[in-house]
């Protein structure tokens, strides 16, 4: 659902107190979308000429996120959803069975989230926010749980209307994204339950700035669930690239483990863990029928797997919990 879905659940989900500022954010950011952005206004066209239908069923639980089976779509049906999952590429996230149809993303977002799901605290009733949460993954397998909200916040315009299609289909309750960045947010100090930041911290330029905002949304006692680059060693130390890491131009610092506790505990939180160290391979990326772009094989040095094409350390990424005290 959208954000004007989450405006009219404002009062239920006790959001009064920021209703009308998030309501000026969510029209300043459809407005552009509806009126400026030639690209927001064709992924809305296409979303009109989705097929009508309902999925006869719908499974959150599984590395294949299921929505509708093949028999819920009549062929012309079937060409018509096609036509707008791929003017919708590059799919990066994933996998999703779509009415039958499989959505091999470039991710293999469940070995991820198999890291994590049993070692948080249970989703159930929480208010969680999951910033970048690209087309919603995370969000719809979280909605498994049965949180009492489950907020995707997502600014890149293509990852948010493949959540507007999915969800347009699935309309699991609960479940809203928007499409903006974490900081446009109005402040919502202690709203969340949970935060999810994924993927997200080593494109922002003031890490401990930005882990600051997320302790500033949560309760007291409430859960981040930090995933980030980091590079190995004991040093309190972190690697930021002269130009581009694995060919991304928006990567500013990847820590060492310990560096990357130091943040945490300076941005005010506590009971820091690391759950996971794992290095990325080919099994978890690559590039498949729905991804028209480089993957990681292209990021890495072509006779050296151990290093980035730039020369350095090869993507390694970390998952810690930490907690607000
Ligand atoms: C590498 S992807 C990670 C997606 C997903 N969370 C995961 O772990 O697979 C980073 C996502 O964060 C989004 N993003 C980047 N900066 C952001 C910001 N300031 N606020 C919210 N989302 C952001 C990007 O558009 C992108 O979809």
């Amino acid at each position: 659902m959208t954000g004007r879905a989450l405006l009219n659940q404002a009062a239920a989900l006790g959001l009064s107190f920021c209703a009308e500022a998030l309501a000026d954010l969510i029209d300043q950011r459809d407005d552009y979308i509806q009126r400026v952005d030639a690209k927001g206004q064709r992924y809305l066209n296409a979303l009109a000429r989705l097929p009508g239908t309902e999925p006869s069923s719908l499974d959150l639980d599984a590395d294949w996120v299921r929505i509708g089976e093949a028999a819920d779509l009549a062929a012309s049906q079937r060409a018509a959803l096609l036509a707008v999952l791929e003017d919708y590429r590059p799919w990066r996230k994933g996998p999703f069975r779509l009415f039958g149809i499989d959505l091999d993303s470039e991710w293999v977002s469940f070995l991820k989230w198999n890291r994590v799901k049993d070692r948080i605290a249970s989703l159930a009733d929480r208010r969680v926010l999951d910033i970048g949460s690209s087309c919603g993954y995370y969000l719809f397998r979280m909605a498994a749980a049965k949180p009492a909200l489950a907020l995707g916040l997502e600014p890149y315009l293509t990852y948010y209307f493949q959540y507007r299609l999915l969800q347009h289909y699935a309309k699991v309750p609960g479940l809203f994204c928007l499409p903006v960045k974490f900081e446009e947010l109005p402040p919502m100090p202690g709203y969340f339950d949970t935060v999810f930041s994924m993927g997200v911290l080593y494109h922002r330029r003031s890490p401990v700035d930005t882990l600051v905002g997320m302790r500033k949304v949560l309760r007291r006692g409430g859960e981040l669930v930090l995933e980030t680059l980091i590079i190995d060693g004991e040093g309190d130390l972190a690697l930021c690239p002269a130009e581009r890491y694995a060919k991304m131009n928006n990567v500013y610092f990847l820590p060492t483990v310990p560096c990357l506790s130091n943040w945490l505990r300076r941005a005010g939180f506590d009971h820091i863990r690391c759950l996971d160290v794992t290095r990325t391979t080919g099994a978890e990326q690559r590039r498949t029928g729905w991804v028209q772009t480089e993957s990681l094989s292209d990021f890495l040095h072509p006779s050296d797997p151990t290093r980035t094409v730039e020369g350095y350390p090869a993507p390694l990424r970390a998952i810690f919990l930490a907690q607000v005290g």
